[in-house]
């Protein structure tokens, strides 16, 4: 039944009131478009808009669309940008490693340590509809990306005798297909009390006015606020206080796209520990210059990232004296912070940066369109904008074949195929590293499940050789 908008019954009226505010709100700043299909709408449709209308900061959204669309002013050109250097692995001998493994193994053991997963983003590159993490990249086992990393953290657990608590930050395009997802398959043997799913807050997509476009007659449209929206949500969901309940003193944070992510590494806990920063970061180097990852950097004198799009010609050739190039070291998006900082900051106010996108929306006639060219602005935040705040933060240079797989695109480089690969060759030689001969394994493709192996330790050879008649073999 339709509703009067003023005047009537008061039980069957919207909350005039609501209404008010949120036509005053968006008339005030231009917005008012958004009421445009709004006599069309049923009751709960426009309830909703009303809601919808009234989370958005118009203020808020007025000014991005000013400083980064208008005046594009969110570009590094007046800071000073130098490397950040991190420290490779390969320079600590077998006694310092043996201790810093001993060291992040501990903290593990005390139950000091937490996996964070950043997962609200959405698989557009890839081609993928729905959570990244569902994603099987077609290994012979068919586990998705989020069973890899299920059953990384639960060996690792079992390793040190206590539980890995893990928080996974969704967004409210993909929240329901995840914690599905996780419930189909019984957490992956994980146990529930220690998953801990929460949402990420969402931004208004633009136009290049500045105008909110509308998703449908009756809804915003709107995206999540980028993986930076992660530490308040953390604080909001009340996650950061649930890590402290438990006593969590170390926070792994990662992506959800790296096929051979260590989730919560003993030695990389070891190292940020003993380095003693609040914050720490791996790397690994970047494969040519030209490569589309951020690299570890320290702006006007504080740790950061830039990313690959932010860098200059310039920077991106630069070469030090003994010819390497200066900024080498990617961000694979794996970092460790205190606690303690996370308190502290994650109510912190972070930079926007500005995306430019295509967006379905609905125009004035009601059509929907679809455009081929981007037509849209979000507004998204960046994780690593927390790591000025830290003051300094430790880098840690690691092996790419080990440690980085990014699934990102549909084919070539960085996709699915190539993290297939790249798994399977780093399997194959833990075979050969555990005394499997090259001869024995030719031909032959190796999968060895996470919850035989880690890193590589523990490879059941035997088992392997009773499998040499088959050409894939399966490691469970
Ligand atoms: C990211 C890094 C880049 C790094 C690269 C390595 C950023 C901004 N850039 O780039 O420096 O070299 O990884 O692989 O982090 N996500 C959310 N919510 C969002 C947006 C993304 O949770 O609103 C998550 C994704 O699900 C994913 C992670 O953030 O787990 C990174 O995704 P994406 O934004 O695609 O980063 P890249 O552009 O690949």
């Amino acid at each position: 039944m339709r509703r009067p908008l003023l005047g009537g019954n008061e039980g069957l009226m919207p909350d005039t009131a609501k209404l008010k505010q949120a036509r005053e709100a968006s008339a005030l700043h231009g917005q008012d478009h958004l009421f445009r299909f709004y006599d069309s709408l049923g009751a709960p449709e426009q309830d909703a808009l009303v809601d919808q209308i009234l989370s958005v900061d118009f203020a808020q959204v007025a000014e991005l669309h000013r400083d980064l669309v208008v005046n594009q002013s969110g570009t590094a050109s007046q800071e000073r940008i130098e490397p950040l250097r991190a420290k490779p692995w390969e320079d600590f001998d077998l006694g310092e490693r043996a201790s810093l493994a001993n060291l992040g193994m501990r903290a593990l053991r005390d139950g000091k340590v937490a996996a964070f997963l950043v997962a609200g983003g959405q698989g557009t590159r890839l081609g993928h509809n729905g959570p990244k993490g569902v994603f099987d990249i077609g290994l012979p086992s068919r586990k998705s990306l989020f069973q890899l990393q299920a059953e990384r953290i639960l060996r690792l657990s079992r390793q040190a005798g206590k539980t890995i608590p893990w928080y996974i930050m969704t967004s409210e395009e993909n929240h329901a297909e995840t914690t599905g997802f996780f419930k189909e398959r019984r957490f992956f043997g994980l146990s529930e009390r220690d998953v801990f799913f929460f949402k990420q807050g969402e931004m208004p997509t633009v136009d290049a006015e500045g105008k909110i476009l509308l998703a449908s007659k009756g809804r915003l449209s709107m995206g999540p606020n980028g993986n930076g929206g992660c530490f308040l949500a953390l604080a909001k969901s009340g996650a950061l206080e649930d890590m402290k309940r438990r006593g969590i003193e170390h926070v792994f944070f990662y992506s959800v796209d790296n096929a051979l992510v260590r989730v919560c590494d003993p030695h990389f806990v070891g190292f940020a520990i003993q380095e003693g920063f609040p914050a720490a970061s791996k790397a690994v180097l970047k494969v040519q210059p030209e490569e589309k990852v951020g690299v570890l950097c320290l702006r006007n004198g504080k740790p950061s990232v830039i990313e690959y799009s932010e860098m200059t010609e310039e920077m991106i050739y630069s070469k030090t004296a003994d010819g390497r190039y200066l900024y080498d070291s990617a961000n694979i998006a794996m970092h460790l912070f205190t606690r303690a900082f996370l308190e502290t900051h994650a109510g912190a106010s972070l930079p926007f940066h500005l995306a430019h996108k295509k967006i379905a929306y609905v125009a004035p006639s009601g059509e929907t369109v679809t455009p081929t060219l981007p037509n849209a602005y979000k507004f998204e935040l960046f994780m690593f904008d927390l790591f000025p705040m830290a003051g300094a933060m430790a880098g840690l240079l690691v092996r790419r074949e080990e440690e980085f797989a990014p699934v990102k695109n549909k084919d070539g480089v960085d996709s699915p195929a190539s993290a297939r690969a790249q798994l399977l060759e780093l399997h194959h030689k833990w075979a050969v590293a555990a005394g499997v001969s090259e001869e024995e394994l030719k031909g032959k493709l190796v999968e060895i499940s996470p919850l035989s192996s880690y890193g590589g330790e523990g490879i059941n050879t035997a088992l392997i050789r009773s499998q040499l008649g088959n050409p894939i073999i399966h490691v469970s």
